[in-house]
């Protein structure tokens, strides 16, 4: 073999070992993507299509990369171990959050405060069986089909992760859900959640990449180095994961 087939050849063993590390081994916001030069993007987002497939990083350390949507969900046995109250954040309201996205929360609390946009948190973790309890309420009113573009079903919600919270103006009655876009606390946490480590999964206009209706209140932590690169990628939570994690993903080949 020649001198620049065996740099190939050796260049082509370490793609692999890379992509091989970095797909292993998704250790929620460290996780490395595997290179570009070492993929070949061979599939689009998925449409939002019903099923019940288990997905691919479930484990509870998978809390940063974890896709849920209306075909992938979590096991119905998943639940975090380390659920504290949302005052631990000293932020008002109710509900439980994973230890880990506490002291974020305490700082962007702290700082919408001081910016006049204090919020509150209505709704946080939430089990399989209160999902699933979440899902069909949803249906009385809306039907099944209404429902799905308003709600995860069982297995399918951010909100099992415990890492994810729903948002209300502070003070303001729980009547306002859908208003909350609006209020000083919405708009101000659109524009900072980020900074903090947080994702709005399902903004406005984007319900066939989401699958979601536009929930202004719904931000999920994924910890702030991976908040700020959803950001600067333009995508919608659901597209950043697929595209960094979820699919399939083809060594480049070795000829040439
Ligand atoms: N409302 C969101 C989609 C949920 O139920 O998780
Ligand atoms: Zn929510």
């Amino acid at each position: 073999m020649s001198g620049s087939g065996r740099r190939r050849e050796w260049a082509v063993i370490m793609a692999t070992a890379l992509l091989a590390v970095g797909v292993a081994v998704p250790a929620a916001e460290a996780s490395a993507p595997a290179p570009a030069s070492a993929v070949v993007v061979t599939s689009k987002l998925p449409k939002c299509r019903v099923a019940d497939d288990l997905t691919r990083y479930r484990k509870l350390k998978h809390w940063g990369v974890t896709l849920v949507d209306h075909t992938l969900r979590l096991p119905k046995k998943y639940a975090p171990k380390d659920l504290v109250p949302v005052s631990r954040a000293k932020v008002a309201g109710s509900g439980s959050v994973r230890k880990i996205i506490v002291k974020d929360l305490r700082a962007m609390a702290k700082a919408a405060r001081k910016a006049g946009a204090a919020f509150a948190v209505r709704s946080a973790y939430r089990s399989y069986a209160s999902q699933k309890a979440t899902f069909a309420s949803w249906q009385r009113r809306l039907g099944y089909a209404g429902a799905l573009k308003a709600s995860a079903r069982a297995g399918h919600s951010e909100h099992q992760l415990g890492t994810t919270i729903d948002l209300r103006a502070a003070g303001s009655s729980t009547s306002s859900f859908s208003a909350f876009g609006k209020t000083k606390a919405g708009r101000w946490v659109a524009k900072h959640a980020w900074k903090y480590g947080f994702v709005m999964s399902y903004p406005e206009g984007e319900t066939d990449k989401t699958c979601y209706k536009f929930e202004p209140w719904h931000f999920r932590y994924v910890g702030k180095g991976t908040a700020k690169a959803v950001r600067k990628s333009g995508l919608t939570l659901r597209e950043y994961l697929w595209r960094e994690h979820h699919q399939p993903k083809k060594k480049a080949k070795s000829s040439g």
